[in-house]
């Protein structure tokens, strides 16, 4: 029987250290992490995802600055409003909310974004520090997982892990972190030939595919990690997960729900980004 992985109680500790670090750096130097929260549009998805971004600010004691801007916004004032943003010294995290409308170029935004305030870690210059160990910020999912597994108090050096799933996002910097710490790691994807068997061979496997049941007890080996980044809606229109819970989880040692696994854990990771960002402002 699998344990349950609770991205909710690693996250509420989480939180409480970000809140305790914020207070410090308030009155140490008068430093109020802030961060800036953009969504062109009215996607709803997108409209849940930064209202709570906004009441984690409120809870760990964080300024937040939010720009809720039409479908219409051109692509030239969204620039703008990142160009003063990057020099508002109260603003030390930007986060503009992916996807964004068909005339509004994702890739020229993320690199519009001063690498200093870029808490997602979006900007090819953030990317390529992680690609190399040396980084100020990690992506928010990818980061969020690490601690879930390391929550588990198992070791991931020298495990061999394999990761569902070659976004931006998620797949790509989820290997590189686990290959950091050691792990023999394999990105599978959408032409990976066995992928089955692939993925039944994982000590450690994180499915990054977005698709419900994609991942099922004869693609999980006995006494495995299983971390389910996957956010589908079934066919009633519930939260689900990649992963055919039932079927997975008797074979597991620890696996994470959907909701309430890695879910949790993005929004943390990002107060977290916010926090380190502001303290880099701090005098020395
Ligand atoms: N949309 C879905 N996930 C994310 C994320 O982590 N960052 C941003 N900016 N947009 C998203």
């Amino acid at each position: 029987m699998g344990k349950l992985i609770s991205g909710k109680a690693v996250s509420t500790s989480l939180r409480a250290e970000i809140r305790e670090k914020a207070l410090a750096l308030r009155e140490d130097c008068g430093i109020q992490p802030g961060l800036a929260v953009i969504l062109v549009g009215n996607d709803p998805a997108s409209q849940i995802y930064v209202r709570n971004k906004q009441k984690a600010c409120e809870e760990l004691g964080f300024h937040a600055f939010e720009y809720k801007l039409s479908e219409n916004y051109t692509q030239e004032q969204l620039l703008d409003l990142i160009g003063v943003l990057n020099k508002d010294n109260k603003v030390h995290g930007i986060l503009v909310q992916l996807p964004l409308p068909d005339h509004i170029d994702e890739q020229t935004v993320i690199h519009t974004i001063s690498p200093e305030k870029d808490v997602d870690a979006f900007h090819p210059i953030n990317v390529g520090k992680i690609m190399i160990g040396d980084y100020d910020f990690l992506p928010c999912t990818p980061a969020g997982v690490m601690e879930l597994i390391d929550s588990t108090g198992v070791s991931i050096d020298g495990k061999y892990c394999v990761v569902v799933g070659r976004s931006n996002i998620v797949g790509k910097p989820m290997a590189m972190l686990l290959l950091h710490r050691n792990a023999t790691v394999t990105i599978c994807h959408s032409h990976t030939k066995n992928l089955a068997e692939i993925c039944a061979s994982a000590d450690i496997l994180v499915s990054a595919v977005g698709k419900a049941d994609f991942i099922t007890a004869n693609m999980v080996k006995e006494g495995a990690i299983v971390i389910d980044v996957g956010m589908n809606h079934d066919e009633n229109g519930k939260l689900c997960g990649d992963v055919d819970f039932a079927d997975v989880e008797p074979k597991t040692s620890f696996i994470t729900p959907v909701p309430g696994g890695v879910g949790p854990m993005t929004i943390t990771m990002l107060m977290k980004n916010t926090l380190h960002a502001a303290e880099l402002k701090r005098p020395k």
